[in-house]
C-alpha cells in the first residue's frame, strides 16, 4: 500500500453516511474527530499546533507565524453527502509532502473551518475571519439549521483578523478538480469565477389545497418554480451557472398551499458583469411573476465572492516546475480565493475521473493523489 493510501485510509470512514457521501459539518463530531487526527499527525512530525481563535487549525514545522512561512492545507468540512476528497485531500497531501522534504522548512499546514458554508451558510468562513473579510460579530451570529450559532459552536466570539498573516510568504492549496477539465494527474489553478448565494423568500397565502379555487390562490410555490426555470434559462443564455439546490416550504404539507417558500440561488459566471446581468434578469423575472401570482419576493445576498485571479507569475512558475502542468480556472470557491487578496496564492488540482463533486461519486485514483503529493512537495521545496 502506498503511503498515500495508508494515510488516506485513516480518515476514509470518518463521517461517512449510508449514501456513500460524507456528513462532515464544521465543528460537529466527525469534523472534530478529523481535527484530533490533524493534531496527532502534527505531533507525530514534531510540528507545533496552534488555533487562531476563529476555528482554523495550523501545524507549523518551524516557529508559528515566522516571517517567510509558506502555508498549505485546505478544509475538513463537507457539503451534505459530499465527496470525501473536497478539502481533506489537501490536508492529507500536505502532511505527506512535508514528509518528503529533505530538511525542516518554514512550512505550515492549515485546516480552515466551514469552507463549504454547509452548516452556517457563509462559505470560507474561517479564511474570511482570518483576513478580516467578515467581522467576528457577524460570523458569531450565523445560525445553523438547529438554531445553534457559530459563536456557540466555537465556544467563544471569534478573534477575527488577529494573526500576522502578512508573515506568510505564500499559500498553496491542493484540491480535487471538481469538473471535467483536467485530463492529466495534476494541474495548476488560474482563477475562480465570481459567485454568490442569494436567499429568496416567496410569500403568499397558506390555504386549503382542496377547497381554494385555482383563481383565488396566492401560491408562492408557483413563483418559486418559475424563478428556478428562469434562472436555468438565463444561465444557459449567458454561459453562467445557476443552481437552486436548497428549498424549504412552510407549512410543508401535501394538502396546503404554502404560505412561504424559501429557496437559495447559487450563481456563478466567468466575470462579474455576466454574474450581475444574470442576477438582474433572474430577479426581474421573479418579480414580474410575483405580480402575476399575487405573491411577494424578498432577496438577501448571504455571501458574494469577487472574481479571483491567482498570481499569474506564480502559476506559470509552478506549471513549468511540474513539467508544463495545465493551468486552468474553476467555478468552485476555495479558501485560496479569499487568501489571494492578501498574499501570493496558488492552487494545485488533482484529476477527478468522474468529474463529479459535492456528491458521493467524487473520486480520484491513488496514483493521481500520490502524483499530487509529489507535486506539492516539489512546489513547497521550491518556495521555501
Ligand atoms: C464550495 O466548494 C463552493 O464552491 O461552493
Ligand atoms: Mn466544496
Ligand atoms: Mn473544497
Ligand atoms: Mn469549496
Amino acid at each position: 500500500m502506498s503511503d498515500f493510501a495508508a494515510l488516506w485510509a485513516e480518515i476514509a470512514e470518518i463521517g461517512r453516511a449510508s449514501s456513500g457521501g460524507y456528513l462532515r459539518y464544521a465543528l460537529t463530531p466527525p469534523e472534530l474527530t478529523l481535527r484530533d487526527w490533524f493534531r496527532g499527525q502534527a505531533q507525530r512530525r514534531g510540528m507545533t499546533v496552534t488555533e487562531d481563535g476563529n476555528g482554523n487549525l495550523f501545524a507549523w514545522c518551524d516557529e508559528p507565524w515566522a516571517p517567510g512561512t509558506v502555508l498549505t492545507g485546505s478544509h475538513f468540512d463537507s457539503v451534505p453527502h459530499g465527496g470525501g476528497y473536497d478539502g481533506p485531500l489537501g490536508i492529507v497531501s500536505a502532511f505527506l509532502a512535508v514528509d518528503r522534504l529533505p530538511e525542516r522548512r518554514k512550512i505550515a499546514i492549515g485546516a480552515f473551518v466551514e469552507e463549504e458554508g454547509g452548516r452556517f451558510g457563509v462559505p470560507c468562513l474561517g479564511s474570511r475571519l482570518l483576513t478580516g473579510m467578515i467581522t467576528p460579530e457577524k460570523a458569531a451570529a450565523l445560525t445553523d439549521r438547529d438554531g445553534v450559532t457559530f459563536g456557540e459552536a466555537l465556544g467563544s466570539l471569534p478573534t477575527g483578523k488577529s494573526a500576522p498573516i502578512e508573515n506568510l510568504a505564500a499559500f498553496v492549496e491542493l484540491h480535487i478538480e471538481q469538473g471535467r477539465a483536467l485530463e492529466v494527474p495534476v494541474g495548476v489553478g488560474s482563477a475562480i469565477w465570481p459567485h454568490g448565494r442569494w436567499r429568496m423568500e416567496f410569500t403568499g397565502t397558506g390555504d386549503h389545497a382542496g377547497t381554494t379555487r385555482m383563481t383565488d390562490r396566492r401560491d408562492p410555490m408557483l413563483t418559486f418554480a418559475h424563478t428556478v426555470l428562469s434562472a436555468n434559462q438565463e444561465a444557459r443564455l449567458t454561459g453562467a451557472h445557476a443552481t437552486v439546490g436548497r428549498v424549504e416550504a412552510e407549512p410543508n404539507a401535501t394538502n396546503a398551499i404554502p404560505s412561504l417558500v424559501r429557496g437559495w440561488l447559487d450563481a456563478r459566471a466567468v466575470d462579474t458583469a455576466t454574474l450581475d446581468r444574470l442576477l438582474e434578469s433572474v430577479l426581474k423575472r421573479a418579480n414580474e411573476r410575483a405580480g402575476v401570482d399575487g405573491t411577494e419576493l424578498s432577496v438577501v445576498a448571504e455571501s458574494v465572492t469577487a472574481e479571483v485571479a491567482f498570481d499569474t507569475e506564480l502559476a506559470r512558475r509552478l506549471s513549468v516546475l511540474l513539467g508544463d502542468a495545465p493551468i486552468l480556472p474553476t467555478g468552485a470557491g476555495h479558501d485560496a480565493g479569499v487568501l489571494s487578496a492578501h498574499l501570493p496564492t496558488a492552487m494545485l488540482f488533482v484529476r477527478n475521473p468522474t468529474g463529479v463533486s459535492h456528491a458521493p461519486a467524487e473520486s480520484a485514483s491513488d496514483e493521481d493523489c500520490a502524483a499530487g503529493v509529489e507535486a506539492l512537495a516539489t512546489v513547497l521545496e521550491s518556495l521555501t
